[in-house]
């Protein structure tokens, strides 16, 4: 699918479950025509993973995911050699007997590579969304070799010479900000602040993501969840747990959001058990912002 406009791509990925702004549109429109990475950074639990998924249904382009972490190299991400499959073919080589060289050229070809996400991405015959989730987690030298990447999409696999991408993939980035990213890295990539959506835009996404839910009952969700927000918590709840609570409510098949329900699925908002002693201490007003 081409989109062109940034009305388009709202629609589009409205169609996809996903509700952008105007900021988000406009990244993922440019991201597109510039063949850039978007950078999607901001705090937990916003959309940030969601926006490469979502991009991928809307286009109906494969998703490729790299899940970046401590310790993630290379081979993790990129290719490694199947050496059991290499072991096996030695062994069956000492009964046929060829030459040393013939085995060797066979050992090292692409029969024995094992494509991980960033190969799979570049050597891929269709556009892809590749998706680098928390590559913050990841270490500086291996940011390192990913700006590499992805500023000429090619790499060099010794054995076999340097493969490039044959079509560019849409690549997003996400980062919770654990550490500082290189200049580099951001220079690289289009930068997407996504914050805590405004109260209307949150209604918007319950109301899409949780079926059947009725706009009553949203709105009380999101006015419980809007409160405890702008308590002092250690971790407030984002847009993951009000869909989460939403749903629970309405499996419950509630109606009313009492001091009673509240504190009985107050778990499915609030994380931290400190925090949860915060709140419960104000179970009568929350369920006060929940009268309308
Ligand atoms: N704009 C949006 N429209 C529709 N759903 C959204 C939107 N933003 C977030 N969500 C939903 O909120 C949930 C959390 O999103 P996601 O996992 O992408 O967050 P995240 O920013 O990647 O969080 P983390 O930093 O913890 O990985 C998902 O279920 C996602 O579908
Ligand atoms: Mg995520």
């Amino acid at each position: 699918m081409e989109v062109s406009s940034v009305e388009e791509i709202k629609e589009g990925m409205r169609g996809a479950e996903y509700l952008c702004d105007d900021s988000i549109a406009t990244a993922l429109l440019l991201a597109g025509r510039m063949n850039k990475p978007i950078l999607a950074e901001g705090p937990a639990g916003v959309g940030k993973t969601d926006l490469a998924k979502a991009y991928s249904r809307m286009t109906s382009l494969e998703l490729i995911r790299l899940q970046c972490y401590e310790g993630l190299d290379e081979a993790k991400a990129l290719y490694e050699w199947n050496y059991k499959k290499q072991l096996l073919r030695i062994q069956a080589d000492r009964s046929e007997g060829g030459t040393w060289e013939e085995l060797e050229d066979d050992l090292f070809s692409e029969d024995f590579l094992l494509p991980r996400p960033l190969l799979k991405a570049i050597t891929s015959p269709g556009r892809v969304v590749l998706l680098v989730d928390e590559v913050d987690k990841a270490d500086v030298e291996f940011e390192a070799f990913l700006l590499e990447l992805l500023s000429d999409f090619q790499v060099s696999i010794p054995e076999l010479g340097t493969v490039e991408a044959r079509m560019m993939p849409f690549v997003v980035l996400t980062s919770n900000r654990t550490r500082d990213l290189s200049e580099a890295l951001r220079r690289r990539c289009l930068f997407l602040y996504i914050d805590f959506p405004d109260a209307a835009r949150e209604l918007e996404i319950i109301r899409l993501r949780v079926p059947g839910i009725t706009e009553g009952l949203a709105r009380r969700v999101l006015a419980v969840v809007r409160y405890i927000r702008q308590m002092d918590l250690k971790k407030v709840p984002s847009i993951s747990e009000t869909l989460d609570w939403a749903n629970a409510v309405r499996v419950l098949g509630k109606e009313v959001l009492d001091e009673e329900l509240i504190e009985s699925t107050l778990s499915l908002l609030v994380k931290e058990q400190k925090d949860l002693e915060k709140v419960q201490a104000n179970l009568k007003t929350l369920a006060r912002q929940a009268l309308d």
